[in-house]
């Protein structure tokens, strides 16, 4: 099946499906002025949003809790309702380049219950500050603050049941683009009682220079003006140095050096084969695999960008059950 994917631009996805991503496509283009800004009265209109529930759906209820004020930093915890065993605390990052959506867009509220029913796990996803309003490294800050917070406030905002020695941190795109930079610091620091474990890394948002073959075939959701002008919007211009600043190309030239970081935890990468950014993931594996580092890639030759967040597609709860296993053994 991989071969034939080589001359086909498009997998055979429902229609459903190809409807939102064009939806998807057209709002976030339409939102992109060309000075760089966002228009974000327009994405309004297509951020669907899930407000907090404390009334369980599918077995688990959510609230939103601030981390700090000043900086409007908050995350969405779902808390499963019925085990009373103790709970692995994945802390979740969405998707959206930096730039879109939120940790209550309705897609990802869906995502983050699924993932705390199926697991079960405590939930806790991130509403991190977004580019180009704020721009790097504001969300890996954001990210990191919000460990820091759980470590601290453990008592007072998570259950009695939530386990922090067994904590993962789990995103998709750019989600887990700043996962990975957050597992790195964490790594690198000492919590009181929280311990990062393992790393989910859905279809990480990464680049570089090079244009790579999938980017010049591959244009779903993620074409290279697309990302592009993603980057330029993330990255602060003094600090611009091209597509290889080591938040984009993380295994390129200016690389950290991830092999003397003893404690990056156990880490699953997933990687669609009509997913443009396909070889930069592939490339995070081999480096972190090269480093001797503790990495499994899991690969969907069907599948496109942002593939899981598509409850109709079966390749969806795959996923699930995957992180499933993966969690359950660390
Ligand atoms: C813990 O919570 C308190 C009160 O909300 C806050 O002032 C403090 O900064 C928090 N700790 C961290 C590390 O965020
Ligand atoms: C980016 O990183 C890769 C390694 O993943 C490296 O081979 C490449 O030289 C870097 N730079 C460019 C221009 O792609």
């Amino acid at each position: 099946m991989e071969v034939t994917n080589i001359a086909q631009k498009s997998p055979s996805l429902p229609w459903k499906t190809r409807l939102t991503v064009s939806i998807l496509c057209a709002a976030t283009d339409a939102s992109q002025r060309r000075d760089g800004t966002v228009n974000r009265r327009l994405l309004g209109f297509f951020n669907f949003k899930a407000p907090p529930n404390p009334n369980p759906i599918n077995g688990v209820e959510t609230s939103d809790i601030t981390a700090d004020p000043s900086r409007n930093l908050w995350f969405r915890l779902f808390v499963p309702t019925n085990p009373d065993q103790t709970l692995p605390v994945i802390v979740f990052f969405h998707g959206g380049g930096f730039v879109y959506l939120t940790a209550d867009s309705k897609a990802y509220d869906a995502v983050c219950r699924r993932f705390a029913r199926k697991v079960p796990a405590i939930v806790v996803s991130v509403n991190y500050r977004l580019a180009p309003e704020h721009r790097y490294p504001a969300q890996y800050d954001d990210g990191f603050d919000v460990l820091k917070f759980l470590d601290d406030n453990k008592s007072q905002v998570l259950p009695e049941n939530a386990d922090l020695s067994r904590c993962f941190l789990a995103g998709d795109s750019a989600g887990a683009n700043l996962a990975h930079h957050v597992a790195y610091r964490a790594a690198e620091s000492n919590f009181q009682k929280l311990k990062v474990v393992g790393l989910v890394a859905i279809q990480p948002f990464f680049g570089g220079e090079e244009r790579t073959e999938p980017e010049t075939r591959l244009s779903q959701l993620v074409s290279m003006k697309r990302t592009d002008w993603l980057w330029k919007a993330f990255i602060p211009e003094e600090e611009w140095v091209g597509r290889d600043h080591e938040a984009i190309n993380v295994s390129g030239p200016r690389a950290a050096k991830i092999a003397a970081v003893e404690r990056f935890p156990a880490t699953m990468v997933f990687v669609g084969g009509f997913d443009a950014l396909q070889e930069w993931q592939r490339r995070y594996y081999n480096w972190l695999k090269n480093s001797g580092k503790d990495v499994h890639l899991v690969e969907y030759p069907n599948m496109i960008h942002a593939f899981y967040i598509f409850p109709e597609l079966p390749e969806s709860g795959e996923l699930i059950s995957q992180v499933t296993h993966f969690i359950h053994k660390h």
